[in-house]
């Protein structure tokens, strides 16, 4: 992932709810009630009604070392990325012969076509027996953001120490775990004699960190070339969150349904410069400064409810207790309200609407000359309600100021929103596997703030998927594009257990059909 990804207070949310708004709520608590009761929470499809796969994930002692070791290899590649055109290209060719030589099965199956894309990239074509089935794509990326040993690291970054249970090391969670975690998965599968019905990509990029302009760009156009259209295509971007998300009783698997969007405007005022002795009533920096006041102290619009965070709440409520139960249940009712608490803290706000950051202000060149040219640039985050060029018109309108000069200097749209019912196969068949290997695990589908490679395939399919089943307890979001970045041993073989039940869940022809249960309180 090339940006940080949620956290959720919700005991804070909780408190204040429940402080500032207890009267409130027991006033309509009693409208609430009438349509918790019947509101069908969509929690799940059972268990039972699907078709069986039939390989079970069974490792002996010496595949267990055999899995650890690939994955140790993997992570002393220092496979670094520092931007678009800086990455370590001895590291990625390194790379690539250790793929070759930890899954000698894949790179000789009769099943598989292998092939590099901008040199470094691998996209792997796995054939199905049914060629009338839509296929899918598995998302990963092979390179790393940069790591110092010096930065405070409990082991060097790139060597894969054990510790009490836990890998260290740049690349365990972003994004190693997953490239070796998927082709581990089919290289087990294939020496069972598995065969999938479902035909299925796998694609790496060695660029998503500096924004796989490389990789999975060219992977993407080189499958529009070949008209593939694709069923969902998974990624990494959310997790198993454990003990983040307060007041929830168990940990969530959190399924990135959507990215935010994003835009970086520049600001400028230009004026002709004068001597500091005779100023004008006003300057380019008094201009710009009162047109970036505006924009603060005029946020956004609060959008809580109509973006994917709404299924989140929905898909969640079920395991609150009941206070907070009933408003999430009820958010026909209560979204403003809890639209309206959410934004109180910046971690819970980035939910809620389109960010704004004033991150740059430079003007002036000498303390008695008026500065001829003020400029600040904005960087904004856009909620999957709103479009870029709906934000621009605001923030136009939000300046309301001729002489401040208004450019738009890159941006993006919100990717679409993935379908999270109970119709959508990409959804329900993670759903159904993160089901089989955590028992105890909410599911629910999530906006992700930064953004991944997935992106770029965004015309080859309408639903992307954003997740690996990595858990995140208290603590560990700092590790991700941090210092001390690790994953226990047993975590690492839950990923490729969940690759392998996932290849085969993806064969199921049919979803079971749905049950609409109704939520008892
Ligand atoms: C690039 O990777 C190679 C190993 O493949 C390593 O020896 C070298 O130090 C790396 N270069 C940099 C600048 O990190
Ligand atoms: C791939 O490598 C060749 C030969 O080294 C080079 O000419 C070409 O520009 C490279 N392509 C990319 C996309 O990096
Ligand atoms: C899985 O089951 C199907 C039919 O139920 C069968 O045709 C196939 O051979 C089985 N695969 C393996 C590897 O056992
Ligand atoms: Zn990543």
């Amino acid at each position: 992932m090339t940006d940080t990804g949620a956290k959720f207070n919700f005991l804070k949310i909780l408190k204040f709810i429940l402080s500032s708004f207890f009267i409130t709520v027991l006033l309509l608590f009693t409208i609430a009630s009438i349509r918790t009761l019947s509101l069908d929470v969509n929690v799940g499809l059972q268990i039972a009604h699907w078709e069986k796969q039939n390989i079970s994930f069974v490792v002996d002692h010496h595949q267990r070392k055999e899995l650890l070791d690939n994955f140790k290899e993997a992570i002393r590649i220092p496979t670094v990325s520092v931007s678009p055109t800086q990455f370590n290209t001895t590291a990625l060719l390194e790379f690539e012969r250790l793929l070759r030589k930890a899954f000698p099965t894949i790179f000789s199956s009769s099943l598989i076509q292998h092939e590099l894309v901008a040199n470094y990239s691998h996209l792997f074509w796995v054939q199905g027996s049914q060629p009338d089935l839509l296929p899918y794509l598995l998302l990963a990326h092979t390179d790393v953001v940069p790591a110092s040993e010096s930065d405070g690291w409990d082991a060097p970054p790139f060597s894969a120490k054990e510790i009490d249970g836990f890998i260290y090391g740049r690349g365990t969670i972003d994004d190693k775990s997953s490239v070796m975690g998927i082709l581990q998965a089919l290289e087990y599968l294939l020496l069972k004699g598995y065969a999938p019905r479902r035909g299925f990509y796998i694609s790496l990029g060695h660029d998503e960190e500096v924004m796989g302009y490389m990789g999975a760009v060219n992977i993407a156009s080189v499958l529009k070339q070949r008209g593939v259209q694709l069923l969902f295509v998974l990624d990494e971007g959310f997790a198993v969150f454990d003990g983040l998300i307060s007041g929830l009783e168990g940990p969530a698997a959190l399924i990135g349904t959507s990215e935010k969007g994003f835009a970086t405007v520049k600001l400028s005022v230009s004026m002709i410069p004068g001597h500091s002795s005779m100023p004008p009533s006003e300057t380019s920096i008094g201009i710009l400064a009162a047109a970036v006041k505006r924009l603060e102290d005029n946020p956004m619009p609060r959008l809580f409810g109509y973006g994917p965070e709404r299924g989140t709440f929905e898909h969640l409520a079920h395991k609150f207790s009941v206070p907070v139960r009933f408003i999430m249940s009820n958010l026909w009712l209560f979204s403003p309200l809890i639209g309206w608490v959410l934004e109180r803290k910046p971690d819970t706000n980035a939910f809620v609407r389109t960010t704004t950051a004033v991150t740059m202000f430079n003007a002036g060149v000498k303390e008695n000359v008026i500065a001829s040219l003020a400029e600040a640039y904005v960087n904004l985050r856009i909620h999957p309600a709103q479009s870029l060029q709906e934000v621009m018109d605001l923030i136009q309108s939000t300046v309301g100021d001729q002489r401040v000069k208004i450019e738009l200097i890159d941006g993006s749209d919100p990717l679409p929103v993935s379908s999270a019912d109970e119709k959508s196969f990409g959804f329900q068949i993670i759903k159904k596997t993160v089901l089989e290997i955590f028992s105890t695990v909410t599911v629910a589908p999530g906006i992700c703030v930064g953004n991944t490679d997935s992106r770029h395939y965004k015309d080859l399919t309408s639903d992307i998927y954003r997740f690996i089943p990595i858990w995140f307890k208290p603590g560990d979001t700092q590790r991700f594009h941090g210092i001390n970045e690790r994953i226990s041993i047993k975590n690492y073989e839950e990923i490729v257990a969940f690759y392998f039940s996932l290849i085969q869940n993806c064969d199921i022809q049919k979803l079971p059909e749905p049950h609409s249960s109704v939520h008892e309180l």
